[in-house]
């Protein structure tokens, strides 16, 4: 018996069944959604902390009406870089106004072991009741325990503006 020569066979193209649509919509609705939620994400972990630098130098006030040689506690806020947080931190000096656009601003802690002074006006001099250290108006070591003057900050004055910037370790005996 002679056969009939069948057509070739030609592969069946794909169909695209409505299952096959709405779980490619569904696949893609979700890449979006985790696009969505994960770029800002990755923007926070990849990008350094800021590209900002920070500002050496901070504004602490105006010394118009300090009076020479009367040294003042003044407050100012310094921003410091913690890993990824900024941290807004107050702080002081004892600022000392020595002519019209020179002042020196000392740090605020004892250099014994970092215990808070202050000024004595009647003694005129800057006493630490910690373990009674006591420093001229200068900063220096005029009695007690403490190892070396008071520290300094960097500090410029800009129209009677007071600006600091870091703060020095004083060396022994200077
Ligand atoms: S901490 Fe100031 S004298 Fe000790």
């Amino acid at each position: 018996m002679e056969s009939v020569p069948r057509p070739a066979e030609t592969p069946a193209p794909p169909r695209t069944s409505r299952r096959d649509f709405y779980l490619a919509a569904i696949y893609g609705l979700w890449s979006l959604m985790a696009a969505a939620l994960s770029l800002p994400a990755l923007i926070y972990l990849l990008l350094p902390p800021k590209l900002r630098k920070e500002s050496d130098w901070v504004e602490v006030g105006d010394i118009s009406a300090l009076q020479p040689e009367v040294p003042v506690e003044m407050v100012f806020r310094r921003n410091r870089i913690d890993g990824w947080k900024v941290i807004s931190e107050k702080s002081t000096a004892w600022v000392v106004k020595r002519s019209l656009n020179q002042v020196v601003a000392f740090g605020p802690q004892c250099t014994h072991l970092g215990c808070a002074y202050h000024w004595d006006e009647t003694k005129n001099e800057f006493i630490c009741p910690c373990h009674t250290s006591v420093f001229s108006v200068d900063g220096k070591v005029v009695s007690g325990p403490a190892p070396r003057p008071l520290d300094r900050y960097v500090a410029k004055v800009e129209n009677n503006k007071l600006f600091l910037g870091a703060l020095h370790e004083s060396e022994p005996g200077a």
